[in-house]
């Protein structure tokens, strides 16, 4: 049986491709601040859910947390890291800033490391990390959480790289750039080419599946990639 661990499972996307994962035949470890949540999947799925609450601002319990799956699961094919977290904040609010650089970034980098590690001990295992279409570019309402997500995307992109020295040749690092997705995260007002939670859990699944190495969701969502790669920073202040 296949084994995955999904970071931020407890709502949205993580949650949603869960549910797929188990459709598939997978055993899940779930994780998540909010004990309640994860104890109605486990509620749900009790033969494939194995749940572990954490807040990955907290790194040193993260680890922890990490360890006690890999050592319940013995061996992992997939690793999704889905936490995040984005305030619309025009004022720059530290406080705010702060909990996207902890949780998008410090956090977010352990989760990376753990996991590309245990994959190159194993010679096996997929890492999917869920960054962004903000990724590509800034923002002026929310600056933090543009720019985490341009790290997430370089930092993948890194490990994709540094795989050239897994002998195996079977690690792969994908990168997931949403566009807007039907979840409460869906940063502002100017919301547009939504996507159903469980259309884009379906085509996040399709895009594991495939090993890609980036994958929008959805694919319409290449188009305003494109644009958004040429246009000069003079045209985004205006617009954005
Ligand atoms: N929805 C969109 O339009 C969209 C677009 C582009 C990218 N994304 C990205 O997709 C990912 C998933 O977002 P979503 O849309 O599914 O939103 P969501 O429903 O709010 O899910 C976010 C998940 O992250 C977890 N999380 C947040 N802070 C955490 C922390 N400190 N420790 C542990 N878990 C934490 C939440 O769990 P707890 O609250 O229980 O801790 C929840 O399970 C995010 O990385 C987001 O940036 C979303």
């Amino acid at each position: 049986m296949k084994k995955a661990i999904v970071f931020g499972a407890t709502s949205g996307i993580g949650k949603s491709l869960t549910e797929i994962l188990i459709k598939e035949g997978y055993q899940v470890a779930v994780t998540g601040r909010r004990l309640d949540k994860l104890t109605a999947l486990k509620k749900q799925y009790p033969a494939s859910i194995l749940i572990k609450q954490n807040d990955i601002q907290d790194v040193a319990h993260v680890e922890k947390v990490f360890h006690e799956i890999v050592a319940e699961f013995s061996s992992i094919d997939l690793v999704v890291q889905s936490s995040g977290v984005g305030y619309v904040n025009p004022k720059l609010e530290w406080e705010r800033q702060k909990q996207t650089i902890n949780t998008n970034v410090l956090g977010c980098t352990r989760l990376y490391i753990l996991a590309y590690n245990l994959f190159k001990k194993q010679q096996f295992g997929q890492l999917v990390g869920i960054s962004s279409i903000a990724s590509l570019r800034g923002n002026r309402s929310a600056p933090d959480y543009f720019a985490s997500k341009a790290y997430q995307k370089a930092y993948l992109e890194s490990l994709y790289i540094k795989t050239k020295s897994i002998q195996s040749k079977k690690v792969y690092i994908t990168e997931i750039r949403p566009g807007f997705v039907d979840t409460p995260m869906a940063l502002g007002e100017a919301v547009f080419w939504m996507v159903p939670l469980e259309k884009a859990a379906k085509q996040i699944y399709t895009a594991i599946k495939k090993k890609k190495r980036v994958a929008y969701i959805s694919k319409r969502w290449s188009l305003i990639a494109f644009a958004l790669k040429l246009m000069p920073a003079w045209v985004l202040k205006k617009v954005l």
